[in-house]
């Protein structure tokens, strides 16, 4: 087994501490809109990891069933909303964003994520488009959530709740228009301009993921390339959403997301001492969280 360096997370404060007299409730609901029916493991990993990091109760949507059908075996604690369901079976991005909206309105989530496994496509674009302009918590977009929204980061931007994006470089660039430098400083002073253009708390990703709220940033100190492995961002997606759904005053969105990278990248390294840096898969990352958290509860 490797030796394990433990960087003290020093600088990012351990979550709120939940009242003797919680309810679920007061842990956080939390709404994912993810998977499609070619990519239904980005949405299993994003709730299984919301689980994981403490949602009192966790919702997945999905316009197609494929993902829902494996919910129950993989996360039992999860609910459905099944959008196709509610639109009557209707495929039409028209009737299937309706129905997310009409659903949105009988809810109250404290938090949503919305983007892994979603796909680059016009219904995307659309569902995403509506979270912003109804959804009035916080709302974390990742992968194709940002995928949509190629050259045009300032539709990201919207008065109320924070925004937080976590694209990788190629989103970035995407997003942006331009490559993202390779380097620290480069790569700091990209994912500034991003929280410039967007308004949004900005995680970009990779080794050493800069996170900042356009004033404060950050280099993270954890994880290691076992986490170059497809899912990996999916896991952290949900994992940030918990963290957003139960921020307390004391805790800022910026403060959420500087958590959830530290703790991925923890487990990463917990996963990579128990099972080699090779041997990790994104799901065993999900068994690592509970114990990389520990130190920020
Ligand atoms: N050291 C530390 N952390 C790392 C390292 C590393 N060497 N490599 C990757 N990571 C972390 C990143 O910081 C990030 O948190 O792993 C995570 C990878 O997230 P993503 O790049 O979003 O990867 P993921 O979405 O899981 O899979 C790739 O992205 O380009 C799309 O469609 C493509 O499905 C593919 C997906
Ligand atoms: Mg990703």
């Amino acid at each position: 087994m490797r030796e394990l360096s433990v960087p003290h997370p020093s600088r990012v404060p351990s979550l709120p501490r939940l009242h003797e007299d919680a309810h679920k409730g007061h842990a956080g609901r939390v709404l994912i809109l993810a998977g499609s029916a070619s990519m239904p493991g980005a949405a299993l990993l994003c709730a299984r990891a919301a689980s994981r990091g403490g949602a009192g109760l966790l919702t997945l949507a999905s316009f197609d069933r494929r993902p829902l059908d494996s919910l129950p075996a993989l996360v039992p604690e999860a609910l459905l909303l099944d959008l196709r369901a509610l639109a009557k079976g209707a495929r039409e991005t028209s009737a299937l964003v309706a129905a997310l909206r009409n659903a949105l309105e009988g809810r109250r989530d404290d938090a949503c994520a919305a983007g892994p496994g979603l796909g680059v496509n016009k219904r995307t674009r659309a569902a995403v488009e509506l979270l912003l302009e109804h959804f009035d918590g916080p709302l974390l977009l990742d992968a194709d959530a940002l995928g949509v929204f190629a050259g045009s980061p300032q539709s990201l931007r919207r008065e109320g709740a924070p925004v937080l994006i976590t694209p990788h470089p190629g989103e970035a660039a995407r997003l942006l228009g331009r490559e993202v430098p390779a380097d620290d400083e480069g790569r700091t002073r990209a994912a500034r301009e991003l929280a410039t253009l967007t308004g949004a708390v900005v995680a970009l990703k990779g080794a050493r993921t800069v996170v900042t709220d356009g004033e404060n940033a950050e280099l993270n100190t954890t994880g290691n390339p076992a986490l170059a492995t497809g899912g990996s961002g999916d896991v952290l997606t949900g994992l940030a959403a918990s963290y957003l759904a139960r921020r307390s005053p004391a805790w800022s969105a910026y403060d959420c997301l500087r958590a959830a990278v530290w703790v991925h990248g923890r487990a990463g390294d917990l996963s990579a001492a128990n099972r080699g840096e090779l041997g990790t898969v994104a799901s065993d990352l999900i068994g690592e969280l509970p114990d990389a958290q520990r130190r920020i509860e």
